[in-house]
């Protein structure tokens, strides 16, 4: 037998360390992807109206079109080759969050979703209007 695995190298501790890691990381990854109850209960500041949906309709055709597809089902171009498939806009989970949860992934992002922070707040609330406007 080799003796040289016990006690276990630093090296292999550091190997079966960061192992670990990365699988956690992975599983992560996977998991629902809940936005802090803090964010729950902000509420939407820009009032509804059809301009809004409107303008953010374009926003939406610009920048989230591939991913999301035309008519928000998480089907667009782009979304077949992601890891971690587009939330599906219209599905009764997406619906059942608050504005608030909206409004903090879309400015967060996670994985293959990208961090939206760089629109103006009010557009942001806009999406969140515009999703919202989706509902079956
Ligand atoms: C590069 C592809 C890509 C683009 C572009 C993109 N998204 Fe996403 N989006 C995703 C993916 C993938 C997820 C699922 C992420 C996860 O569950 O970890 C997601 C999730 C979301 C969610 C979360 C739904 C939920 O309830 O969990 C919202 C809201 C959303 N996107 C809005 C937008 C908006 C608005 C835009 C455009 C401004 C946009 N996305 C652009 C890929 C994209």
């Amino acid at each position: 037998m080799n003796a040289r695995w016990f006690p276990p190298t630093r090296g292999a501790v550091a190997v079966t360390v960061t192992a670990v890691l990365a699988l956690g990381t992975a599983v992560w990854a996977q998991g629902k992807w809940v936005a802090p109850p803090e964010a729950k209960n902000v509420k939407n500041p820009v009032a509804k109206s059809d301009k809004v949906v409107a303008d953010a309709k374009k926003t939406v055709e610009t920048n989230c079109v591939p991913c999301h597809g035309p008519k928000g089902l998480g089907d667009g171009p782009a979304a077949a080759a992601l890891p971690v498939k587009p939330a599906n806009w219209t599905s009764a989970a997406v619906q059942a969050e608050t504005d608030g949860e909206l409004f903090w992934k879309i400015t967060n992002g996670r994985g293959p979703m990208p961090p939206w922070k760089h629109l103006p707040e009010k557009d942001r609330w806009g999406l969140v209007q515009y999703i919202r406007s989706l509902k079956k």
